[in-house]
């Protein structure tokens, strides 16, 4: 269904997440025919560019990294018919007048801001100054956003000056995926799971977001961040509280964005000895992680397990772990839900140690895999044996499960629709970065040294301890 006509200025259009994202991801939906013929996409940042400049960038960035070929695209030209640039000066006046000149009437303005987040409250400023603040207008913020609460507090309330919370739509780009999505459906679509999804029948919930990728050319940023920052306190909290909240009333933006911000208030502080920090090493010719964050001696870390808590009726006694990493053997994204056993046995086999355990996969090959206990066949008596009932998405939904769009193309039509159900509120992130704070500042504190890993393992040999102590196993890092 396409969107409404509208205008969308890309503040730091000519970036890497423009070029990367942005750009190639409305271009899809340019194909896929929901981006109305006459929307306009305006790329705003410092460098000096026309417009015919900036659709050769556009043009460019697309065939790296959509990977079509040209003679593929037959709707290139047309989607970058819809493409101007304007220079703009974030922190002065210069370019301003032009940008607002370029907005239509009674369209949908969406202002993107891919920029650093010590820009935020000076676009927001100067949008406002300009007139373009106005109370249907949109603006769309990227993480990091902040680095602790008190920083984030401090971004919420810049734009808060200039903007309502109804018009800030903040990405996890977590949220647009397809499977991330299929979490609710899976939960509060099936009448099966939701009795049982409770301490009384779940032994212990796994989220690992494992990536075989190194910090690479982001050493820079990501060496001030850690993978605590990066990816726990928005990603796989996210991840968290999708799968531990209570049923929404409805699926609308506040409906669960209240579910999911009493899950993270609701989180205990983790203890010290229930998280493993570390941090991988060289391998042949491809450097260690201090190698890629030129700080031989670094104590950043690229990878994190954690056990934590849930204060609440429904999940108290159930523990969570979580575990991310670069460098590790595969990538592999996934929730394992591993049920409790039996309470009693009627085999004389070895049963009360059989669990079903269900797992859903984000990516890739995206499915679920609900493990079940059957009669082992054959004569042998009644010896029972674990056998997986899997699906894959794409092979059950066939062609349609692979034209899915990605994270980004989905958000961003989700904010020309004004939709907020899959962005973060304000208070989400700040109770997030509330309860990330105390973890972060004990390592500093503690001067903590991250435990060196092999890469492509899967990460540091205490991760597989947090576990083993509590007699349980982390489900395989598996290709
Ligand atoms: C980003 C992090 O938010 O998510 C990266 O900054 C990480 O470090 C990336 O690699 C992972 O996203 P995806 O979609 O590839 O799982």
């Amino acid at each position: 269904i396409p969107v409404n006509p509208f205008d969308l200025v890309v503040f730091g259009g000519t970036g890497d997440l423009a070029r990367r994202k942005i750009l190639p991801g409305l271009f899809r939906r340019f194909c896929a025919g929901q981006m109305p013929q006459d929307a306009q996409v305006i790329g705003a940042a410092r460098s000096e560019m026309d417009a015919e400049g900036y659709r050769q960038m556009v043009r460019d960035a697309i065939h790296e990294f959509d990977g079509r070929r040209p003679e593929e695209c037959p709707e290139l030209e047309g989607f970058l018919s819809r493409l101007s640039y304007v220079q703009v000066d974030a922190q002065g006046e210069g370019g301003w007048q032009e940008l607002k000149e370029l907005l239509r009437k009674d369209t949908v303005k969406a202002f993107y801001f891919s920029v650093a987040p010590s820009l935020f409250g000076d676009i927001a400023e100067r949008l406002k100054n300009n007139g373009l603040a106005k109370r249907d207008a949109r603006i769309v913020v990227e993480k990091p956003f902040g680095r602790d609460l008190a920083s984030a507090q401090a971004l919420n309330k810049s734009l808060a000056a200039y903007f309502h919370e109804d018009q800030i739509y903040r990405i996890d780009h977590y949220l647009g995926k397809e499977t991330v999505q299929n979490l609710m459906a899976v939960r509060f679509g099936n009448m099966l799971f939701e009795p049982l999804w409770n301490s009384q029948y779940i032994d212990h919930i796994q989220i690992t977001v494992a990536e075989t990728v190194s910090v690479g050319g982001r050493g820079g940023y990501y060496d001030k961040s850690g993978a605590m920052r990066d990816m726990v306190q928005n990603h796989l909290m996210q991840l968290l509280c999708l799968i531990a909240m209570e049923p929404p009333s409805k699926f609308e933006p506040g409906a669960v964005r209240d579910e999911k911000l009493k899950v993270i208030r609701a989180l205990e502080p983790v203890e010290p000895h229930h998280i493993v920090r570390g941090q991988y090493d060289a391998q042949g010719d491809e450097g260690s992680y201090r190698d890629h964050a030129e700080n031989p001696r670094s104590r950043t870390e690229s990878f994190v397990a954690l056990k934590c808590h849930i204060s609440n009726w429904r999940w108290a006694g159930t523990p969570i772990y979580l575990r991310t990493g670069k460098r590790l053997r595969a990538r592999t994204s996934e929730i394992a839900v591993v049920f409790k056993e039996t309470p009693h046995s009627i085999f004389d086999d070895d049963a009360g140690r059989h669990r079903n355990i269900l797992t859903i996969r984000l990516q890739p090959n995206e499915g679920m895999e609900l493990g079940v206990t059957i009669k082992e066949p054959g004569p042998g008596g009644m010896r029972l044996v674990d056998v997986p009932l899997d699906m894959s998405f794409s092979d059950a939904l066939g062609p349609d499960a692979e034209e899915v769009p990605d994270a980004y193309e989905r958000l961003i039509m989700d904010v020309i629709r004004g939709n907020q159900t899959l962005f973060m509120r304000g208070d989400e992130v700040e109770a997030a970065w509330a309860w990330t704070d105390p973890i972060i500042e004990g390592w500093e504190a503690r001067n903590d040294v991250p435990k060196l890993y092999d890469p492509m393992s899967s990460g540091p040999e205490d991760s597989l301890m947090l576990m083993h102590r509590d007699g349980r196993k982390w489900r395989e890092i598996r290709p």
